[in-house]
């Protein structure tokens, strides 16, 4: 059945994707977005369809959640993308990632409940904070170290509470889930200082200049391509109870490939992708309090969605190169 969705973030990486698949199921979307971080011409495939309207505000403001609401006149699921993504920021402005992260999931998380909506936080691996123990189980606890240190859970932990505030409002009667995307890549994955790491790489290798790896290149991810990510996003809002009956009100869904890649071992096979364009590769400072592994265990989305990555790291890196490079 038909549902009207809004999308906060929509202008974004995975938030486009989103909306561009919610379409093609035959969804109405809103996206909303403060193009803090969002592109316009990430929209617009979705520009072209009919049921697709965008409005460019902010995911705080109640008055703007509820021109989102007015203009498809009702909102049946929330999926919540908004918030201040990308390392740099968390050092920089870490202010800022608090308040937007925070108050924006409470925002949209009042209305979910007004409204009766179905809700879906995008969450994140940092919202575990420092736990080293491999793999991250969806129940895993959090460890955050001391904020005199450095700000990077500005983020992370603005992510934790987001989860607290969304369990919290499950008690109340919300219908909420939560996604935990593991690095999501893809070709609208941002390659700016304030981007992230698959999209800096590939930005070096177009400017032709060394891709820097952060560290001793040791700390590992598991990349996610952007399709399987959006993937879990749409099973965790469209599906009613699990794959064998369960229920999914209140469950988190880790979101990630389970090949570990070392930084060193991604600049590497970068490299082997784009092949005669490759560049150097250089070791430099990154940033303090990095993890140091992150490997996911997604049992709940395995089990509970019938989730799993189709996308090899090696076959996700030579598409999204081929379409860096204009191909179809
Ligand atoms: N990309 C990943 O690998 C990844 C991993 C873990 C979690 N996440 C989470 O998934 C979500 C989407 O991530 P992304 O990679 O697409 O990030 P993104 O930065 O591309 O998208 C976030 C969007 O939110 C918008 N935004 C920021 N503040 C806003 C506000 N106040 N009101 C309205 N819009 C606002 C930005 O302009 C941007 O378009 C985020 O919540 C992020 O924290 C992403």
């Amino acid at each position: 059945m038909s549902q009207r969705i809004l999308v906060t973030g929509g202008a974004g990486f995975i938030g486009s994707s989103l909306c561009e698949r919610l379409l093609s199921e035959g969804h109405h979307v809103v996206a909303l977005d403060d193009m803090f971080r969002g592109r316009a011409d990430n929209l617009e495939a979705c520009s072209k369809h009919e049921s697709f309207h965008f409005l460019s505000g902010d995911a705080r403001s109640s008055e703007d959640l509820q021109r989102c609401y007015d203009l498809l006149g009702g909102i049946d699921l929330i999926h919540h993308l908004a918030a201040i993504n990308g390392t740099r920021w968390f050092h920089e402005a870490a202010r800022q990632v608090i308040d937007v992260n925070i108050n924006a999931t409470l925002a949209t998380v009042e209305k979910a409940l007004e409204w009766g909506a179905r809700y879906v936080l995008a969450s994140s691996p940092e919202a575990f904070g420092d736990v080293t123990n491999m793999p991250l189980m969806e129940e895993s606890a959090s460890l955050f170290s001391n904020p005199s240190q450095h700000q990077r859970f500005a983020y992370g932990a603005s992510k934790y509470l987001d989860e607290v505030a969304v369990q919290h409002a499950v008690r109340n009667g919300l219908d909420g889930r939560i996604v935990r995307p593991f690095n999501g890549y893809g070709e609208r994955l941002m390659g700016d200082k304030y981007g992230q790491v698959v999209a800096m790489m590939f930005e070096a290798v177009r400017r032709q200049e060394p891709i820097n790896v952060h560290g001793d290149g040791q700390q590992t991810r598991s990349f996610t391509h952007v399709d399987d990510l959006v993937n879990g996003f749409y099973l965790a809002g469209h599906l009613d109870e699990g794959i064998e009956g369960q229920p999914l009100i209140g469950v988190s869904f880790n979101l990630g490939s389970d090949e570990e890649v070392n930084m060193l071992t991604l600049a590497q096979s970068i490299n082997g992708v784009v092949g005669s364009q490759a560049v150097d590769i250089v070791l430099s400072e990154g940033y303090h309090g990095d993890s140091v592994r992150r490997l996911p265990d997604c049992s709940n989305a395995v089990t509970m969605l019938g989730w799993c990555p189709a996308i090899s790291l090696k076959s996700g890196l030579i598409s999204v190169w081929n379409r860096l490079q204009g191909q179809p």
